[in-house]
């Protein structure tokens, strides 16, 4: 049995079809009045979680979290960034302890922003911890899931780059702005961007989940990272349109999206998925043309 927080999120979605769709008896911990038997309740900010909700499962997959993106990063709205993530790892780690059993794996998210804005250097889970409100956010979240190395549990950190799904996320937000022939680069172009696509995603965290050999970071991006204007050259491709030679200026995106557009479009990641690929993963889309025709 696999339990998974955010299960209502566009991964959590996804991951919990595919578990239940391969046999696994998955329980949902929801922030609501349970509907059913796999629906167990917690409150991740407030401490609640009952350690007998959890009592021996296999694994727990920690997807929870306050979105990133869509919302005006205000000092409220960054506290509660924060918040969500630091006191629910908090939360789940805390019924952990108490459990007679603690399962075999904890799988808990986080992203590549932990390494800052890293420019054109090719960068692995060796790296260190970068600079920004992001890097400092990761830094904690992931803090806080370290904690169950400690019960003996082997623990994965996510470092997940920006997955491409066609349900939604940052493509769907893309996507409206692609469609009319619109889309254009952000800022320089130059920054690196750290895609996954969905499918890989799913299968990245099975494999994870599976890999007793896998513990600590583990990139889950695809093996080519493409700049910024790659990637709007080849989503105009995939979509038959084309797009805008002159990119949108930084201060433009900084002055309508403040510092989420910093951090989270013109930062650059240029992360490879070094543990994923030692250990034998096998990416369904490696280059991007081809993950964007799939996913779209
Ligand atoms: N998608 C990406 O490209 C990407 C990239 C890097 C990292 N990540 C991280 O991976 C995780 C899953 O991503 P996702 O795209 O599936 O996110 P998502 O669609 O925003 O889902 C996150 C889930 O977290 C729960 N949640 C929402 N607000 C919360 C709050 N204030 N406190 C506690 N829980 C809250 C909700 O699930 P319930 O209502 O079921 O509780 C929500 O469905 C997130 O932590 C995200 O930061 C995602």
């Amino acid at each position: 049995m696999i339990v998974v927080t955010g299960a209502s999120g566009l991964l959590g979605g996804a991951l919990v079809r595919e578990l239940r769709g391969r046999g696994e008896r998955v329980v949902t911990l929801v922030r609501r009045e349970p509907r059913g038997p796999d629906e167990r309740v917690w409150e991740p900010s407030g401490g609640g979680l009952d350690p007998a909700a959890i009592e021996g499962v296999r694994g727990v997959v920690h997807l929870a979290g306050a979105p990133i993106a869509g919302q005006r990063w205000n000092a409220a709205y960054k506290r509660e960034l924060v918040r969500s993530r630091v006191e629910g790892t908090r939360t789940l780690v805390g019924a952990l302890r108490e459990l007679s059993r603690p399962p075999e794996v904890l799988v808990s998210a986080s992203g590549v922003d932990f390494y800052g804005d890293t420019g054109d250097r090719v960068v692995d889970e060796q790296a260190g911890k970068g600079e920004g409100f992001l890097a400092d956010l990761c830094e904690r979240w992931e803090g806080e899931a370290r904690e169950a190395e400690e019960l003996g549990v082997r623990t994965v950190r996510l470092r997940t780059g920006l997955v491409l799904s066609g349900r939604g996320g940052a493509l769907g937000r893309m996507l409206p702005v692609f469609r009319v022939g619109l889309g254009a680069p952000l800022g320089s172009g130059k920054q690196y961007w750290s895609w996954i696509s969905e499918d890989d995603w799913v299968g990245a965290t099975l494999h994870v989940l599976e890999r007793p050999e896998l513990s600590g970071p583990v990139n889950l991006t695809s093996p080519s990272p493409v700049t910024n204007a790659e990637f709007t050259r080849s989503l105009g491709r995939a979509l038959r349109k084309g797009t805008l030679p002159m990119p949108v200026p930084a201060f433009a995106l900084s002055a309508g999206l403040g510092e989420f557009a910093r951090e989270a479009l013109l930062h650059g990641h240029r992360i490879v998925p070094r543990k994923l690929q030692d250990s034998g993963y096998g990416f369904a889309h490696s280059g991007l043309d081809e993950a964007l025709r799939a996913v779209l």
